[in-house]
């Protein structure tokens, strides 16, 4: 399988961060500027996407996960933190799957365990109709419209990159993560039996993941932090960018990014409603 481009920037723990569709490594770069001086920030692009060729064939979101893990052991990572948006919480969830261990601190951002159902995956369908008649244009507006938070759909600081990141996209690599998507499998089982520390991070203006559904995917995962971005869409960490960083990084010196060793199971780490600091609470599992 050819190798996604893994963005690599910092020293410390190793830190997987791992985007949102259709967009490309370069969305975390504010949580990169916050975080690789005490953290080793890495960052694929998705197949198609950025910097990485378009997949030689069909790869599936646990086919997404298995490449990101061998592109890791020829790092020599073997533990790693993981930060998912999205579709790239859909494949955090595909590495916990695969290699539960490996995974020292979870972030799952604006994304759900629930595979799609017949509805999702017509609109799926639809999609790649649109992508292979009009080109990666046809989804750059109806994409930024439902990623983006109104007010930050007028801000051409914020939404101008995100189109800009869609255009950077090749056809096939779309329709490609697509159908990665479509197909993907339910995750909910995973849920109530994760160990390592985790956060739950969403917008209460998300149309693509409903704020109740990131409460109670929090709900079902032991000790899960949740942190909900009043007035964010889908793209917290580009919406507002300082709190995320703050968030996220508030979170992985918590739990000290270290080493699974005997599973979660922590003290703290009740699922919490809206804080309006930079701290999760109950971020402070395994520290
Ligand atoms: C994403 O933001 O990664 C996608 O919109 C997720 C999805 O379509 O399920």
């Amino acid at each position: 399988m050819t190798a996604p481009f893994i963005h690599d920037t910092g020293d410390g723990p190793a830190l997987l961060m791992l985007h949102a569709f259709p967009l490309d490594a370069s969305m975390w770069d504010a949580q990169v500027a916050w975080l690789s001086g005490r953290y080793r920030c890495l960052r694929p692009d998705f197949w198609g996407c950025g910097a990485s060729p378009v997949a030689p064939g069909e790869i599936g979101i646990d086919g997404y996960a298995a490449t990101l893990l061998e592109e890791l052991d020829r790092r020599g990572i073997r533990e790693f933190a993981v930060c998912g948006v999205s579709m790239g919480g859909y494949i955090a969830l595909a590495l916990l799957r695969a290699a539960p261990a490996r995974l020292n601190a979870l972030v799952l951002a604006n994304t759900r365990a629930a595979a799609d159902d017949d509805t999702a995956r017509a609109a799926r369908a639809a999609m790649v109709d649109e992508v292979r008649s009009g080109g990666v244009e046809a989804i750059v507006e109806p994409m930024t419209q439902r990623l983006l938070c109104a007010s930050c759909r007028e801000e051409v600081h914020i939404a101008d990159p995100v189109r800009g990141r869609i255009r950077r996209c090749r056809p096939d690599g779309l329709v490609s993560a697509i159908q990665a998507m479509a197909d993907r499998p339910d995750s909910t089982q995973l849920l109530a039996d994760i160990a390592a520390p985790t956060l739950v991070v969403c917008g209460t203006a998300d149309v693509i993941v409903p704020v109740e559904e990131s409460r109670a995917m929090a709900a079902a995962i032991p000790g899960a932090a949740l942190r909900e971005f009043e007035a964010s869409a889908h793209l917290a960490n580009l919406e507002q960018p300082h709190a995320f960083s703050s968030t996220l990084g508030s979170f992985l010196d918590a739990v000290g990014a270290q080493p699974v060793a005997g599973g979660g199971g922590g003290a703290s780490g009740q699922p919490t409603r809206g804080g309006g600091d930079d701290h999760p609470a109950g971020a402070g599992r395994g520290a």
